[in-house]
């Protein structure tokens, strides 16, 4: 008899050659351990979380390729042989000409932004991001969104909702001039927005406006890969070009980048900017001295600079990301199976769950994201992060942001959990959702200065 089968599913184009054990815990020790943290995750000992979904950067899993380039690291202060690896790998698959590495992607915010913003500078970016847009404010610099609508709105299933809507572009050009505006703050894969993909011609035609007013676009490249794959999938004409000419093609439409190596790159720590410009080079070569070590280690270890070499490459095989991308929507889809109510289309690296409509009962200053991340923990010891008020943080006058998204992110680390996993995890956030109406909200009870989401603490109300 044949078989009919209809559907090919995507595996992981990897074995599992070495596995870390876990801990389980009972309900009990969740809720005393989730109270003691101040309901937030972030403050959680990870040795009782089960599966660890707080953020998909630095939790990758490295191969046993990355693993054989570590040992061949080049501890030397100077000359490193590690750094001229680095540099010829972002030389080849990203087309960028100069490179500084750095601890992670905020030292190489905080060096770029250093060096491009003037106090009064108005940065226009396709949606916040937290460390991204601190450096541009202690810069001095104003960050303004210039994101697509649809990117606000939860429901929208618009496919390239990381886009720039350059009409926003054009007013805030009209109205402060050109010269005002250092840079485009250019993210791909728009983490906030739920992980959304820019599309290649929404950046043509950033290019040729920003080239009309000689301005810069300045790419945070955190997630290029993975808005890569969706072009791949989603863009008339580029379904038969790989993830590997993609990637080249958007980093030749911008003039310089800022990357978290920890996410795309396959690493668990690393970072870097790169630029066209020999002039912002040379002054970048010279400032991360200062603040993370001579510029060609940057803060790093030769061997973290040989695993970033070897990462950037294997992030760049079809195959992986079609399995990486194929995990998280098999999550996606079973969670709206459940009626969950998530971020459409569903992102990159992960889900965000609408934290607004699965607690409407919940006004956004009783921290409705926040809340359902602590019960999610709860329930399976699944760690997830709130991405709404809290992390949105204060605007420089000391009021609140009330962001329009207010989401728990639930983020895949890379070749580190399996379908099994996916599936404790969507029936947990259906378990919680049948009982959501008996959720009580959050007061803070403590608030720090900068990026409160890390360290602020809550109460139940
Ligand atoms: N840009 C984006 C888009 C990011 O997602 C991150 C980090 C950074 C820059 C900063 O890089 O952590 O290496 O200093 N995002 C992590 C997250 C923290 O969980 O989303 P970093």
């Amino acid at each position: 008899m044949k078989n009919q089968i209809i559907k090919r599913s995507w595996a992981e184009p990897y074995k599992i050659k070495m596995v870390e054990l876990l801990k389980m815990t009972t309900r009990q020790q969740r809720i005393k351990a989730i109270k003691e943290a101040g309901y937030n995750t972030f403050l959680l000992k990870s040795e009782d979380v089960y599966i660890d979904l707080l953020t998909d950067s630095g939790t990758n899993s490295m191969s046993d390729r990355q693993w054989g380039a570590f040992m061949t690291g080049d501890e030397a202060y100077a000359g490193s042989k590690s750094y001229y690896k680095l540099e010829a790998a972002i030389q080849k698959y990203y087309g960028y000409k100069y490179i500084v590495p750095t601890h992670q992607g905020r030292a190489a915010e905080n060096i770029l932004s250093k060096i491009l913003i003037k106090k009064g500078d108005i940065i226009p970016g396709n949606m916040y991001f937290t460390t991204t847009r601190l450096h541009q404010e202690l810069a001095g610099g104003i960050f303004a969104d210039i994101i697509i609508d649809e990117a606000h709105d939860p429901l929208s299933e618009h496919p390239f909702k990381g886009n720039v809507d350059i009409d926003k572009l054009d007013k805030l050009v009209k109205e402060h001039g050109a010269a005002k505006i250092p840079y485009v703050s250019l993210a791909t894969n728009v983490n906030l927005a739920g992980g959304q993909p820019v599309s290649m011609a929404n950046l043509k035609e950033l290019r040729a406006y920003t080239n009309k007013y000689n301005i810069r676009i300045i790419h945070d490249m955190t997630r290029v890969a993975e808005n890569a794959y969706f072009i791949q999938q989603r863009e008339f004409g580029y379904e038969k070009k790989t993830i590997k000419e993609i990637v080249f093609e958007i980093c030749s439409l911008t003039d310089g980048a800022t990357m978290s190596a920890k996410k795309d790159a396959l690493v668990n720590i690393g970072g870097f900017m790169a630029t066209n410009e020999w002039d912002v080079f040379e002054e970048a070569r010279n400032l991360v001295v200062v603040y993370e070590g001579l510029h060609t280690y940057g803060g790093l270890a030769g061997r973290d600079m040989e695993a970033i070499a070897v990462g950037i490459a294997e992030s760049l095989d079809d195959n992986h990301q079609k399995a990486r991308v194929g995990q998280v929507e098999y999550l996606g889809h079973k969670m709206m199976e459940y009626g969950v109510p998530i971020v459409k289309p569903i992102g990159g690296h992960g889900i965000f769950v609408d934290a607004k409509a699965f607690l409407p009962h919940l006004t956004q200053d009783q921290f409705p994201a926040q809340t359902l991340a602590a019960e999610m923990y709860i329930d399976s010891g699944v760690r997830t992060m709130e991405r709404g008020i809290v992390s949105a943080g204060r605007k420089a006058n000391g009021e609140n942001y009330y962001p329009k998204l207010e989401l728990v992110r639930f983020t895949i680390p890379r070749r580190v959990y399996t379908q099994a996993h996916m599936d404790v995890i969507a029936e947990s956030a259906a378990h919680v959702y049948d009982k959501r109406k008996s959720i009580k909200g959050l007061e803070m009870i403590y608030e720090p200065k900068y990026l409160r989401f890390f360290q602020a603490k809550f109460a139940k109300l």
